[in-house]
Parts: structure tokens; sequence; C-alpha cells
């Protein structure tokens, strides 16, 4: 009994100590940065410090294998089952199929407009991609528009259905290489330390994007699986997803998550998913204003939210990439900035790391929002592409 109590002890022992690497590593950026008032400094000479890099990557990778994975569902298990749910079990059908059925009811409403001037642009996209099959909004004669162009109908930066392959998915700030031992994806792990040999170095923040490259599914495969360290440059227009896990709380600047969130819509082909987790042990409406502030921001870049969820420990996104923000979209790009993605260690990290009740951007209005949309949950409060 007494060897059982001893190993729990040491257990959670090893599990403050490695979770006290990870949280300084934070801690000690957003310091510098702020004594600095330069995070291209603070990022620079971050990235040149080997010692601490290595030894954040062991703690990271031993944090996740040998005590998160005790966890019933993980945060890769919540990715692995919105993936598929998307892209194999009809999510991303269901989406296509409401994508056509405001589009045909915004060409009606032009229509009968007195001003109308034949067809709008508005049609032209979403059934495209379903071949028109499925579509429920667009009869036979509606398929193809007066001038005969179809913005959404080019395989080669499009998600095309039914896919064809695996899901071609970006992981970001990778460490282990998690996605790597599920056969429904070809995953591209990068990170600024990888843990594993499997895992490309390179640094997010400076990944260049070039031309999209004009090839057939199968050839763009190949293309991911013949990779080589260090990655520096990646082609536009090429994953089905992009995953940040636990990756935007690392940079201690607004401007480097919003950077990093307009490189992977660059990175991802239209349709394709951002899958946002970020660490959050307060209940769901303690930190809801961040997470309605990162939604208009990421909106505001040309995505649009298909999930979210609350888990004890995190906050699940899914975002998909679509045109441009849309009419019916509240937030247009000049109206969200860098400082949106915000989290509260920016504020204080005695505030978050103490639980303590100092939250400076929970504001009365914010209480007031929770107050309202409590009330209606959970449609009002997620508003989903997917409810
Ligand atoms: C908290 S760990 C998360 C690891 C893994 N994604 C997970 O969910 O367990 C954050 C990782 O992001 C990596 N990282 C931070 N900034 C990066 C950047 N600019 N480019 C690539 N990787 C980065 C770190 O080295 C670290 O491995």
């Amino acid at each position: 009994m007494a060897a059982k109590s001893d190993h729990i002890d040491e257990s959670k022992e090893d599990h403050i100590r490695l979770a006290n690497v990870v949280k300084g590593v934070h801690a000690g950026l957003r310091r510098k940065y702020k004594e600095s008032g330069d995070f291209v400094r603070t990022w620079q000479d971050h990235c040149q410090d080997e010692e601490v890099l290595s030894e954040y990557a062991d703690a990271m990778h031993h944090l996740a294998v040998d005590h998160w994975t005790k966890r019933p569902d993980t945060r890769i298990d919540w990715c692995r089952d919105t993936l598929l749910e998307y892209f194999l079990h009809g999510g991303l059908v269901k989406v296509l199929e409401k994508d056509a059925r405001r589009s045909a009811l915004e060409r009606q409403t032009v229509q009968q407009s007195p001003n109308a001037k034949g067809d709008s642009q508005a049609n032209e996209c979403a059934a495209c991609l379903l071949k028109n099959k499925n579509c429920k909004a667009l009869g036979a004669g509606d398929q193809v528009n007066a001038n005969g162009s179809h913005m959404w109908n080019k395989q080669y930066d499009t998600v095309q259905l039914p896919l064809e392959g695996k899901i071609r998915l970006l992981d970001v700030g990778s460490c282990f290489n998690p996605f790597l031992e599920f056969e429904e994806f070809l995953p591209v792990g990068i990170d600024i330390c990888p843990a594993k040999p499997s895992v490309f170095h390179c640094d997010f923040l400076h990944l260049e994007t070039t031309e999209t490259l004009q090839l057939a599914w199968d050839t763009l495969d190949t293309y991911m699986s013949n990779l080589r360290s260090p990655i520096e440059k990646l082609p536009k227009d090429s994953f089905h997803v992009v995953v940040f896990s636990l990756l935007l709380e690392y940079f201690p600047a607004p401007y480097q998550r919003w950077l990093c969130c307009q490189k992977a819509r660059k990175l991802l082909m239209k349709n394709g998913l951002l899958v946002i987790i970020t660490p959050d042990s307060h209940p769901q409406h303690r930190n809801a204003p961040m997470i309605k502030s990162w939604r208009t921001a990421i909106e505001s870049m040309g995505f649009a939210r298909w999930r979210y969820v609350k888990q004890d420990h995190l906050h699940c996104m899914a975002f998909r990439k679509v045109p441009q923000p849309r009419d019916r979209d509240r937030h247009l790009v000049g109206d969200a900035t860098p400082d949106m993605l915000y989290i509260p260690q920016d504020f204080s990290d005695d505030a978050a790391n103490n639980g303590s009740d100092v939250a400076p951007t929970y504001t009365s209005t914010d209480e007031e929002f929770f107050r309202q949309t409590v009330h209606e949950l959970p449609r009002a409060f997620t508003d989903d592409e997917s409810e």
C-alpha cells in the first residue's frame, strides 16, 4: 500500500516539475518581452537558446505521453474525432449545403430586386464542390452562372469531396508528432525544437509561403512525404488542416498569434480547417470574452467557426477557411486587431497562475454578455456552422 502511494507521490511530483519547466519558459518569454518591448528580439534570443529549448521539448514530451494521456479524452482525440466528422462523416457536406441554400436565397433576392442585373456572384461556389449531385438548393439549369465561372471549382486549391487519399495535416508546434499514429492523416509535424526525429525543424513565424502547387492530390501527398528538415517554405493552399495545439499561448505577443493565424489561412485549402486548442481550467464563462474576441479576430481573416467545445482544461475550436468575410459576418477585417488575440497572462502572470480573481479583461459588459447568452445555451452561445 505504502509503495503504491509512494508511486503516486512521485508521479505527482514529476508532473509538477515538468509543468513548471513549461510554464517557466512561457513566463520568461513574456517577462523579457515586457522588459524590452521588442518581440522580434525576444524571439530571436529565445530560438538561439538551445539548452532552454531542449529542456522544454523533453518536459513537454514527457508531460504529454506520461501524464496527460491518463485522461480519457485527450486534446489529440478531440482533434481526430472532429476532423473525421468534418471530412469523412458529412460535416463539410452539411456546411456546403447550407452555403448553397444561402446563395440560392441571396440570388432569389437579387433577381426579385428592381435593379437586378443578372446573376450575382453569390451563387457560384458551394454547389460546385458537391458536383451538384446532392445540392438541394440549385436546379439543373442553375449549375453554371452566366459567365460560366466557378470560383471554387479548382481542384488544386480546394478541398474536394469525397476526399481522396489522407487528410493532409500541418501540426505546428508538434513536439512529438502525436498525429503520426492515426492512419487517416498525413501529418507534417513542425517545431522550433522537435522532441522526435519525425518532426521537422521549422520556425512557423519565419516560414515562407510559396505559390500554390497545381498538382493532383496524390502528387501533393508525395511532395509532403518527401519534405526534409529544416523546412523554410511550404506551398499555399496545400493542407486540409492546420493544428495549433497549445501553441498560441507560447508566444509573448498577440501580434505573433495573429501572424500565425494569417499564415495558417494561406497554407490551408479552401474549406480546410484551422484547429486551435488552448488551455483554461476555469469554467466556460470565466474567459468567454476572450474566446469571443478570438473568434472575431480569426473570422475577420476569412474563417467561419465550425465548432467550439469547452472541456475541463481546454478550449477546443475549429475554423473553416472561407473565401472572405461574408456579408452576414458581423466583423470585417478593418474592425479586428492583433490585440484581440490576447490571453489572460498578457496582463498579469500572477492572475493567471494563482487563479486569482484579478482579470482585467472581464468587464461589466462581458459579464452582461455572459448573462444574456447563458440563458440561451447552447445555440446562441455557439452559433457555429456545425450547429
Ligand atoms: C506546449 S507545446 C505543445 C506540443 C503539442 N502540440 C501538444 O499539444 O502536446 C508548444 C510547442 O510549440 C513549439 N513552438 C513554439 N513556437 C513555435 C514556432 N514559432 N514554430 C514552430 N513550433 C513552435 C514549441 O517548441 C513546443 O514544442
